[in-house]
């Protein structure tokens, strides 16, 4: 029996759990956290950080390793692994830098598709900020650290500052503390995400996922990591062309082809992009360098093909084109009550009505004596599938009336679409 070690605790995978174990994969789970959905899977949990490859398990006997969130991507999870002769599904820590790094992400695009670029000034000093003000107007840029952030570290005029004094001194805090700041001109249009599975030369596709990071209904609030997704049945979006999506894919290829130049390394993992339709074309909005979370529950929830072949076609370079249902998903995240503030309810018990339908993924919880508990983050993203949009929708919020505790979620995900 195949034998993988899953490196995160995450709801992202947990689906890839489930999705492994539906391939009949012996799993070896290593968590900072005990996620009660991964464990239930795996034949053997390993408890310890994420970040300091020595504190994985033994890896005699383990096939492959697929490792699910950026964090042990950032520390070199991979080259260690690999060192050690076990081959993995993720990059190597310099090629993982096109999430990691949004100052390279930007550097490697000018080269190969410059076009994908919004207006964007790499600035290791505040006169320079002054410079791109004159060229966009403060009201229009993003201020972006250089460094992973979890989603919170990119602020943008009118959303999070609301004076010019603001925005200069959260730069400058930037580059006191990493040397340099990324500052880009906010791009307008409707978003979606392109995951593919890439075996170091060829990307295989995935369905497209429109997900929804804001905190409160109407997409105001603050960023989180997302509060709901959905994806339709034919594995396009209603406002992504044909040539949107090709010219989307052409983007992501000529990156992977632009990073190997780079850094002298094959891309061998998921690559997610995060684009923009806007008035001047598609534009990448971030580069990450694994599943997004929640996309990966629409899109493992679907999948057809055996993930355990996949990976195994990306391992011997030559990746397969996966299948998937022709069925619509919907993601919703169930959240404690005021997250994502500094008042978000820790350690408060979630029960389940009887009765519900959706798929569970467990996300930032724990369990103690039978019990699930929320923690300071997203605690459950529950999916439905349909034969439509709506149909998938009505069936997760269905389900969402049966989550007891102090809660929330957003209530127009997928609202109006078909
Ligand atoms: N859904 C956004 C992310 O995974 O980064």
């Amino acid at each position: 029996m195949t034998r993988v070690l899953l490196v995160g605790n995450g709801a992202r995978e947990h689906a890839i759990a489930v999705a492994l174990a539906r391939a009949e994969v012996e799993i070896v789970a290593h968590m900072d956290k005990r996620n009660p959905g991964i464990a239930s899977l795996a034949k053997e949990v390993n408890i310890n950080t994420l970040m300091d490859p020595r504190k994985l398990p033994d890896l005699v006997g383990i096939d492959y390793a697929v490792i699910g969130p950026e964090g042990p991507l950032s520390v070199g999870v991979v080259d260690y692994l690999t060192s050690n002769g076990v081959e993995c599904i993720g990059p190597h820590q310099n090629t993982a830098r096109i999430e990691t790094s949004k100052v390279l992400a930007r550097r490697v695009l000018e080269k190969v598709a410059k076009d994908a670029n919004p207006r964007f000034e790499i600035v290791r000093s505040i006169d320079k900020l002054r410079n791109f003000e004159k060229k966009i107007g403060i009201e229009n840029m993003v201020v972006k650290p250089d460094g992973l952030t979890g989603g919170k570290g990119v602020k943008l005029f009118g959303d999070h500052f609301h004076d010019r004094e603001s925005l200069v001194k959260y730069a400058s805090s930037l580059i006191i503390d990493h040397g340099i700041v990324l500052l880009e001109e906010r791009m307008k249009g409707t978003e979606f995400t392109v995951q593919a599975f890439c075996d170091g030369k060829a990307l295989a596709p995935m369905p497209l996922v429109r997900d929804y990071k804001r905190a409160y209904d109407d997409d105001k609030g603050p960023n989180t990591g997302s509060m709901g997704s959905y994806s339709r049945a034919d594995h396009g979006l209603q406002y992504v062309s044909d040539s949107d999506l090709s010219n989307a894919l052409d983007i992501m290829q000529r990156t992977i082809n632009g990073l190997k130049k780079q850094s002298a390394r094959e891309y061998r993992g998921i690559l997610y992009g995060q684009f923009i339709k806007t008035e001047k074309g598609i534009k990448v909005v971030e580069f990450n360098a694994r599943f997004g979370d929640p996309e990966a529950m629409n899109v493992l929830s679907i999948l057809s093909s055996s993930l355990d072949d996949v990976f195994q076609s990306m391992i011997d370079g030559n990746v397969v084109k996966p299948s998937f249902e022709d069925k619509a998903t919907v993601c919703l995240y169930i959240v404690p009550e005021g997250y994502p503030g500094s008042d978000t309810i820790k350690d408060a018990p979630i029960s389940f009505v009887s009765g519900i339908k959706s798929e569970t993924y467990y996300a930032s919880v724990y369990e103690k004596d039978g019990i699930i508990y929320t923690t300071g983050s997203r605690s459950i993203g529950l999916l439905a599938k349909g034969d439509s949009v709506s149909d998938a929708r009505e069936a997760v919020y269905t389900d969402a009336e049966k989550v007891n505790g102090k809660i929330r979620y957003r209530n127009d995900i997928a609202k109006d679409v078909q």
